[in-house]
């Protein structure tokens, strides 16, 4: 049997792979938008294995495989084996013995990769502490929606240095665009833990208004992501003088566009009037959570589809 291909972290795919899913994207979501069937995973089946809270990530797997023809099955650490102990490889094993994909939220990353090393079938990051690879997928689609291609683009990237931010750096190395990171002091950027092989696609900047002046996209997440929270009361602290608002969005291009992978909290890490205002495109960005995983999914199991 062929060692399955898995998306454990952006660099996972090259170049020339996005682009492919990015195509098939576009074919996928207007069949969804025209109610035309098309059912490549028939008999298919996707297993999600959630550590962590999800709402986007769940629904956006779900409602894809369903769409797909396939089916999905959920399953939580609170009510498995797999929150009493039973050893990673061991759960690896079973779970990709009964199913064609396995989706997986947790903490560390080396869990995803533990899991991925013994599994037969692929394994796709749906966020670990490090890295969202499924997120910035679809947000690079939606920016080449609304702006055309990102190479060469600069993205501002506003408070923690999460997995987020660390996916947004890892995808600026393989698009060829720039990120301008701010973050609060003691928050900044571990390249290793970052997974870079280079620093010179990004730029850290003290003060948060630099770092979003001349901008194409302007970014952020909440200060505190989860299993950190016990963090909570520090960092709203430290991270005060980091919201972007629409002074932040006016040093930006004119026509900067807002992201944010949500769930946002207005009033911390944004202001209501830049995430409900007009350059915000924060739920084309959800929405395309989902059309870019059913291509991701076909990718992984059905190889180069061009119909
Ligand atoms: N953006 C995102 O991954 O959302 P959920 O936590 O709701 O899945
Ligand atoms: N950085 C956030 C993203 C949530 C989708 C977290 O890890 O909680």
């Amino acid at each position: 049997m062929n060692a399955p291909r898995h998306f454990l972290q952006f660099r996972d795919l090259a170049l020339e792979e996005l682009e492919h899913l990015f195509a098939r994207t576009r074919v996928i979501k207007e069949r969804f938008k025209r109610y035309e069937r098309y059912w490549p995973l028939a008999d298919r089946t996707l297993v999600m294995i959630f550590e962590k809270a999800s709402t986007r990530t769940r629904l956006s797997f779900e409602a894809g495989m369903q769409q797909l023809g396939g089916s999905a099955i959920f399953l939580s650490t609170k009510d498995s084996q797999l929150g009493r102990g039973e050893p990673v490889e061991d759960a690896a094993q079973v779970i990709s013995r009964m199913c064609d994909a396995v989706m997986i939220r947790t903490f560390e990353q080396s869990i995803i990769e533990r899991f991925a090393r013994s599994s037969r079938v692929p394994v796709i990051n749906g966020l670990t502490n490090e890295y969202h690879p499924c997120q910035i997928l679809a947000d690079i689609f939606t920016y080449v929606e609304h702006r055309g291609s990102i190479r060469g683009r600069t993205v501002a990237w506003i408070g923690d240095s999460n997995n987020v931010c660390n996916t947004w750096l890892q995808a600026a190395e393989v698009f060829g665009f720039n990120v301008h990171v701010s973050t609060p002091p003691g928050y900044e950027v571990e390249p290793e833990r970052a997974g870079l092989y280079r620093t010179d696609h990004y730029e850290q900047f003290a003060d948060p208004m630099d770092a979003a002046r001349g901008a194409h996209l302007v970014t952020t997440d909440v200060w505190t992501s989860m299993g950190f929270e016990s963090e909570n009361e520090t960092r709203r602290r430290a991270f005060a003088d980091w919201q972007v608002d629409v002074e932040m969005m006016r040093a930006a291009q004119p026509d900067a566009l807002f992201m944010h992978c949500l769930p946002a909290h207005r009033g911390e890490e944004v202001t209501a009037e830049v995430i409900d205002g007009p350059r915000s495109v924060v739920w084309d960005e959800a929405e395309n959570r989902m059309h870019t995983q059913k291509a991701l999914l076909e990718f992984l199991l059905l190889g180069k589809v061009n119909d």
